[in-house]
């Protein structure tokens, strides 16, 4: 059985749909982020902090081919994991890769307040901004990603719902 990736900018539930999913289809659920954490004995931030993001984005592309090479995996990627072409392909061919996306206030009103993303920097009036650039940013990369669902007006569970009847579906 392939995998089915989750992926999509900060906010967008990938995590929390992504343990659902696995849950409803009885398969092992991996969140990349946490991975990263448990085995670097420190958080995202600090990492981001103290090795810089080059080097995170190395442990992301290296966990990317790690778990390609798996199967029946259900998994949560970082929102920037999947941003280099090289690592989406690798994610497409162990499986459905599914892009969640959303409306920008909608994330805002998620992850605004957000203390451990080290992707929006501090908590200024700038930040709402550099979200909206971050996200313009990322729309070439997250554009190349077959599937799509906008989780916008949808619950958690809707958008659990969803991907688990298209994963059956496959
Ligand atoms: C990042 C998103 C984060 C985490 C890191 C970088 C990004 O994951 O991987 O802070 O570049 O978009 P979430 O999307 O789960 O917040």
């Amino acid at each position: 059985m392939r995998n089915i990736i989750l992926t999509g900018f900060m906010g967008t539930g990938k995590s929390t749909v992504g343990r659902l999913v696995a849950a409803k289809l009885q398969r092992e659920f991996i969140d990349m982020d946490t991975l990263i954490e448990q085995r670097e004995g420190r958080a995202i931030t600090q990492i981001f902090a103290e090795s810089g993001e080059p080097y995170f984005r190395q442990l992301e592309a290296n966990l990317c081919r790690e778990l390609a090479a798996q199967s029946e995996l259900v998994i949560a990627t970082g929102g920037g994991a999947l941003v280099p072409e090289a690592n989406l392909r690798v994610m497409e061919e162990s499986g459905l890769v599914i892009c969640l996306d959303c409306e920008p206030d909608t994330l805002w009103q998620r992850i605004g307040q957000s203390k451990n993303r080290p992707m929006l920097a501090d908590q200024d009036e700038e930040r709402f901004a550099r979200l909206q650039t971050l996200l313009e940013q990322r729309a070439p990369a997250y554009t190349r990603i077959e599937h799509h669902l906008d989780v916008t007006y949808l619950t958690l569970e809707e958008a659990a719902k969803r991907i688990y009847e298209w994963a059956n579906d496959e």
